[in-house]
């Protein structure tokens, strides 16, 4: 049907006869010639339909926007005053012949050929067959199959074998909501949709594989975000006899070869942080490296202040102070900038955010601005500013509160004012996040909640149960996150491989051995045969190309996606299903609209 591709018309086909097909982008009349710009994957070039062919010319009057055609032409240099030098094929154009219209287009809801005039997303969803023929689109999803391939390539080169896990299987807590399918056969009885296969990975370790991968989708029932899914697809590994070093520099090569491959270079090893270094750095287990401010902790300095906003927090357990310079901003940012910050944070839930303008670093009485001004002596002010080695012009900005809370305001205003202030650097800024705690213990009124902060297989440091059951709340995990220019794209860690560590730890998370025999009987039953020692990792495949093609979310490199209410907006799913479906599988619908 084809002999060339539109994109890829060049030099070498001047003068021959080339047949094409694609899609009308454009059509110009332009005193009596017509001009289309027929488009497939690989680009567009002009077609030109001169009236001496009077059949066709006349069939090319009734091409509109999206038309599929077929065109059979000579291919000439366009003249000098016409070449368009910013496309590809902008020196040649092709006479048209012969054409076939395939099919007519009713007119598109937006042009794919506009990227600056797109609509709201929930359009571009609906009618994601259009959305997906934009130029960037088809450069988004292809990209993303070239990363799969290379990302399988170097697994497959660390011998590495692939595994297919079930769809239809058991629970597994990773901290979000099961999708559930209810079954026929056992009825009252569900299956869940794996949120990961992460017990089943460790089977494999058990069963003598020594090396699994397998890129995998993933499902989570949770809030949706703009860097998440309700199923999303990871590269899944497990490896046996190892530590944690040696499973973060297979996944370092692995992701290190696959971006070289495709254009981006990422340092030789990975920077390794301390999960606490990182909190008191940045406020975030995820920084962005790019940015280059960091907080300051300076309970100390404001212990004695007499400011009780300050000096409470300053001294109490699981509180702190922190102050954030940004430099040169007296200049750049308004006093609306400012109320904006403090009306971000509040809505994160600061109490406030102090600042010191400085205009005049030398000058305690005149030369600087700031409501903590009447509250904090002038000696304390000046060794909070020696602290923060503050300039003049700089504005330092202070959070006071619970860890929690500082950390993910002044966090957020960090990211901020990186952006306002326009300091992020440009590239690639991968670290790893290492020692994290075991658990995450949360209260509200229904009492204390305990978390694992990654999931319940991994390994505390203590090898010792007593050891560990003596503060259980207290142990670190031998945990890694992998973070890319502030998006946590990977996590991993090393495995319990004894049965009473395991329900050790389960037991901490409020399981007794009985619910954890219900839960995870396959894995601690395993885990009594002789399990080995053994770690691994998954990789957030769609964040990982959401970076790569430097997209704004990861709806725009997956082809199908759901909205933040976990709807396809293109097939309609979730949808109802016939009654008699419901009553095969035992199920009463009390309610079908919310
Ligand atoms: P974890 O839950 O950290 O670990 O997931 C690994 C990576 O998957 C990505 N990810 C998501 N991407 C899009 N949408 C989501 N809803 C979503 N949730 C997670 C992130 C994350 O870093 N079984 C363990 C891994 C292990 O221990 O080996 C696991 O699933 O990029
Ligand atoms: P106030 O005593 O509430 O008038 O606060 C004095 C200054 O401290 C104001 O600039 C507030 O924005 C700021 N402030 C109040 N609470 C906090 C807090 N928890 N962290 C940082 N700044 C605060």
């Amino acid at each position: 049907m084809r002999d060339h591709y539109c994109g890829l018309v060049g030099e070498k086909d001047i003068s021959k006869k080339i047949t094409l097909n694609g899609w009308v982008q454009y059509r110009r009349d332009h005193g009596g010639v017509i001009f289309v710009d027929l488009r497939d994957h690989t680009g567009f070039v002009q077609i030109v339909f001169n009236p001496e062919q009077a059949d066709i010319f006349k069939a090319a009057e009734s091409l509109r926007a999206e038309a599929v055609i077929r065109v059979e032409g000579l291919v000439r240099h366009r003249t000098a005053e016409t070449i368009n030098d910013k496309i590809p094929t902008g020196a040649y154009e092709i006479v048209a012949e012969t054409m076939v219209i395939h099919n007519h287009a009713k007119s598109p809801p937006f042009s794919i050929g506009d990227d600056f005039h797109l609509p709201k997303e929930d359009t571009r969803l609906s009618y994601r067959f259009l959305d997906l023929r934009r130029p960037v689109m088809q450069h988004n999803i292809r990209l993303r199959a070239k990363a799969m391939a290379k990302l399988r390539h170097y697994c497959e080169e660390a011998t590495f074998v692939d595994i297919e896990t079930p769809i239809l299987t058991k629970p597994t807590p990773e901290g979000a909501r099961d999708y559930l399918v209810p079954s026929r056969t056992q009825q009252g009885h569900c299956y869940a949709l794996p949120q990961s296969p992460q017990v089943l990975k460790q089977i494999l370790m058990i069963s003598g594989f020594d090396r699994y991968y397998q890129i995998v989708r993933c499902f989570r029932d949770e809030d949706l975000r703009a860097d998440r899914q309700p199923e999303f697809t990871q590269l899944d590994l497990e490896m046996a006899f190892v530590d944690e070093k040696q499973v973060m520099h297979t996944v370092e090569n692995i992701i290190r070869n696959t971006c070289q491959d495709l254009g981006v270079t990422l340092t030789d090893t990975f920077p390794i942080y301390r999960y606490d270094d990182v909190m008191d750095q940045y406020g975030s287990d995820k920084p962005d490296l790019r940015n280059p401010l960091k907080l300051q902790i300076i309970d100390g300095l404001v212990k004695d202040c007499g400011f009780k906003v300050f000096a409470d927090p300053a001294t109490q357990d699981k509180h702190r102070v922190v102050a954030l310079k940004a430099p040169g901003a007296t200049a750049k940012l308004s006093r609306k900038a400012l109320d904006e910050y403090t009306k971000m944070v509040s809505q994160l839930g600061a109490k406030g955010l102090a600042y010191i303008k400085v205009n005049q670093r030398n000058d305690l009485k005149e030369g600087l601005q700031s409501p903590l001004l009447k509250f904090i002596p002038e000696n304390i002010i000046d060794a909070i500013l020696n602290e923060v080695d503050a300039k003049d012009g700089d504005i330092i900005f202070f959070g006071a509160g619970t860890d929690a809370v500082v950390c993910q305001t002044m966090s957020a205003l960090r990211d901020a004012l990186g952006k306002d202030l326009d300091l992020i650097e440009a590239g690639w800024q991968p670290l790893w996040v290492v020692d994290w705690p075991m658990f995450e213990v949360t209260n509200d009124q229904q009492g204390q909640h305990v978390q694992a902060c990654h999931h319940p297989f991994t390994a505390p440091t203590e090898t010792d149960i007593d050891a560990f059951k003596a503060s259980p709340l207290d142990s670190r995990a031998r945990a890694y996150d992998l973070v890319l220019n502030g998006y946590e794209i990977g996590g991993g860690s090393i495995r319990i491989h004894q049965p009473d560590l395991q329900y050790a730890v389960l037991d901490v998370l409020g399981m007794d051995q009985h619910q954890a025999d219900e839960a995870f009987g396959h894995l601690t039953e395993a885990l009594t045969y002789g399990a080995p020692p053994h770690g691994g990792f998954a990789l957030g495949v769609d964040r990982f190309c959401m970076l790569l093609t430097e997209s704004d979310s990861i709806r725009d490199v997956i082809a199908f996606p759901k909205t933040q209410n976990a709807r396809c907006l293109l097939s309609q799913a979730p949808a109802t299903a016939p009654l008699e479906q419901y009553l095969e599988l035992g199920l009463n619908i009390i309610k079908t609209e919310s």
